[in-house]
């Protein structure tokens, strides 16, 4: 519980001390009562407050963490069969993020942690196409004809793929690293992709999304985005919007 006038300050309507002024105009308003005391108390999770008419919410903080997803964690928040989920890399008590799309259990790299629902739909929902950059080493050395086929579509059974950005990285005791650069994000995609070529994976680790990279995070470790990659991904999504939707929100 906390006192009305430091809510309504704290959600931004007014300074505190303007706050208490709303308040002996009687323009301040509790589950429909309006109050005109000043020792009032609310309960921010529970009361609605309306300011001449008008509800107010707490802005909760937007939290955005990189994360380097280990293997052997989900990405869901709670697993049936009681596997660790990545939301266990956070310390005890951290305020509540979910991950912004999925990782498979084995799959490691960069994933982002969000209280922003918005922000996250954006990256994900497929009609927004944000590329995400996948290092898989396959068996064997695809050829020509393989990259390819990844490049401009693999049927697989949910659907032909979209064209995807493609490249040998390296090749290492008969195997290769990939480079796969996708706008879609399907089930198990990439793994999918490479097996329909006669390449499965080895491994995979995802190294972008958006504008953010992995760099040198070490797994298991997050961090915070900076305030330049916040605004790199606003503005990719914000230009995404823009082309999908005219920029109607
Ligand atoms: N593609 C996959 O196959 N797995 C992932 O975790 C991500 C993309």
């Amino acid at each position: 519980m906390e006192r009305l006038q430091k809510f309504l300050a704290r959600c931004g309507v007014a300074s505190r001390r303007q706050a208490e002024a709303l308040i002996q105009k009687g323009l301040v308003a509790v589950n429909g009562e309006v109050v005109r005391e000043l020792g009032v108390k609310v309960d921010p999770d529970r009361d609605r407050v309306t300011v001449a008419g008008r509800a107010v919410r707490l802005e909760r903080e937007k939290i955005y963490l990189l994360v380097n997803k280990p293997r052997g964690y989900i990405t869901g928040n709670r697993d049936p069969q009681g596997r660790k989920t990545v939301l266990a890399l956070l310390p005890e008590g951290f305020p509540r993020v979910f991950p912004v799309g999925r990782l498979d259990y084995n799959t490691t790299g960069l994933l982002l942690l969000t209280n922003d629902g918005e922000l996250a739909y954006a990256l994900t929902h497929p009609k927004f196409q944000i590329k995400k950059v996948y290092r898989a080493l396959v068996r064997g050395v695809p050829d020509p004809a393989a990259l390819s086929a990844l490049r401009t579509g693999v049927v697989l059974e949910d659907g032909p793929t979209l064209p995807a950005e493609v490249a040998i990285i390296k090749v290492e005791a008969g195997n290769a690293i990939l480079s796969l650069g996708l706008r879609e994000g399907r089930k198990r995609q990439v793994r999918r992709m490479c097996a329909a070529v006669g390449h499965p994976v080895l491994a995979l680790e995802r190294v972008a999304m958006g504008p953010l990279r992995l760099g040198d995070l070490a797994p298991g470790q997050y961090r915070r985005l900076t305030a330049a990659e916040l605004k790199a991904v606003r503005d990719l999504v914000a230009q995404a919007r823009q082309a999908v939707e005219g920029g109607k929100e």
